[in-house]
């Protein structure tokens, strides 16, 4: 069984690290295939806090091979900062890491642009980007005329690659910016600053489409790791409230090279509630007490940008639809234990739109905006869950909420988790390759 996925079913920020952690330990190679340092994912081992936002979280477990592939864009800066900080805490050492020649590399105009094009949105909400140049980067590598890969730098054109870029940004930048906010970028002193990222790097560096491909012919065991959250897919999201990559399922084979029939389980990660972070519309929101409570007891503030996540109920509705679209197998529940002290959870089970019942989630965010959720009230528990270990030690109301959610995806629970360890995981589906 050569490709598992990890896949959050939401708006990002499902615990997805910690899952992937849970499972690198069953497979060769983790790989993540989208996205760039917007992506926060945080890991837990043996108390240790690792707080990673562009390394995979296969990066903790030894004798792993870790790829960042060609779909990925990359802050060099950033990658090092990781790498250097894992290394000063002993992690290991870093022989296993492989970076695409293909990924795209994220330079100081796209921090720039983001910043800029996020105050311009025109329909008066803005996206609120995470500020980290992910989408002027893809915009860029669409676009071709402006784009660096990694196997670029390595290449004698550089400098007048990127002296032709910067003109060019300048001239846009200029246009974009008030005057006195505008500040003209030094193409040498980027020069001086990538060559050295890309020095850095070099060992590293190589054609991980080729690698996967041998790797999955081969049947080595790789594990897809997506970043963000379906919800959140440039094509199949809340368009335009989302990120500029492919997040759902069906960016796997896109971002990695490794073609679907390699691809063998999908697990989608949900939180027992939802969350968002940045604008756009978010249906069983709870801009209330109900929802500063989930905040406050669920800790949600965001792992990048530390900007208070938006919260509010689970919806049925979105889950399985990106479920759906993902191609998910199995479903893990995280931060079930968040959910403590409330007398009663609700669940949306369906949307009411201009006076319709639906069970479709709407394609235009217009239709989104105007969502009335229905919701299924289920009784809640008081009980810590932080120290279960095995169903039954979960008391009957939340059982009983699990298997609502079961029912309503149409898919197994593959395990619950009730903390940020790696200890704090309650296998529950028979057979599960889990061993916690
Ligand atoms: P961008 O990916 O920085 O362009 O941001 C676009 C939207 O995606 C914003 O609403 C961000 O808050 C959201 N976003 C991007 N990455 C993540 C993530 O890892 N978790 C949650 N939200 C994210």
């Amino acid at each position: 069984m050569p490709g598992t996925c990890i896949i959050g079913l939401q708006w990002g920020d499902e615990a997805k690290g910690k899952i992937v952690d849970l499972f690198t330990r069953e497979h060769d190679i983790v790989v993540r295939y989208q996205g760039g340092a917007n992506a926060g994912h945080t890991v837990v081992v043996g108390g240790e806090v690792y707080k990673l936002s562009l390394l995979p979280s296969g990066v903790l477990t030894p004798g792993v091979t870790c790829v960042i592939a060609g779909g990925v864009v990359m802050n060099p800066a950033k990658a090092i900062e990781e790498l250097d900080e894992l290394a000063a805490r002993k992690v290991q050492d870093f022989d296993n890491l492989l970076l695409s020649d293909r990924l795209h590399v994220i330079f100081p105009w796209h921090f720039a642009e983001d910043r800029a094009m996020d105050r311009n949105t025109s329909d008066g909400e803005n996206i609120g980007t995470t500020g980290r140049g992910i989408g002027p980067c893809y915009r860029d590598k669409v676009g071709r005329s402006y784009a660096v890969r990694l196997g670029d730098m390595y290449r004698d054109t550089f400098p007048d690659q990127v002296r032709h870029i910067v003109t060019e940004k300048n001239r846009v930048l200029a246009s974009m910016l008030p005057a006195e906010e505008f500040k003209p970028l030094d193409a040498d002193a980027i020069l001086r600053e990538y060559r050295a990222y890309a020095e850095r790097l070099q060992p590293y560096v190589t054609d991980t489409t080729e690698f996967l491909l041998t790797a999955a012919e081969k049947g080595k065991r790789i594990l897809f790791e997506g970043a963000q959250g379906a919800l959140l897919d440039v094509d199949h999201g809340t368009y335009p409230f989302v990120t500029s990559s492919n997040s759902s399922g069906v960016g796997i084979s896109n971002g990695s090279g490794v073609p679907g029939k390699y691809i063998k389980l999908v697990m989608g990660v949900v939180k027992a509630y939802s969350t968002r972070v940045g604008g756009g519309p978010f249906p069983t929101e709870q801009d209330n007490a109900i929802g500063q409570r989930i905040r406050d007891q669920g800790n949600e503030y965001g792992t990048v940008t530390k900007r208070p996540r938006r919260c509010g109920w689970l919806d049925a509705v979105a889950v399985r639809y990106t479920a759906r679209l993902s191609g998910v197998d199995s479903i893990c529940i995280m931060l079930l234990d968040v959910l403590s002290g409330f007398d009663e959870l609700k669940i949306c089970t369906a949307y009411e739109i201009d006076g319709q019942r639906t069970t479709v989630f709407p394609s235009h965010v217009d239709e989104i905006r105007k969502v009335k959720p229905i919701y299924e009230t289920l009784a809640g528990w008081q009980e810590d869950l932080t120290g279960a270990r095995s169903m039954e030690d979960l008391p009957v109301a939340a059982h009983e909420y699990l298997d609502r959610i079961s029912q309503l995806l149409n898919l197994p629970v593959e395990l619950v988790s009730v903390g940020p360890d790696r200890a704090q995981t309650i296998p529950v589906l028979a057979g599960s390759s889990l061993s916690v």
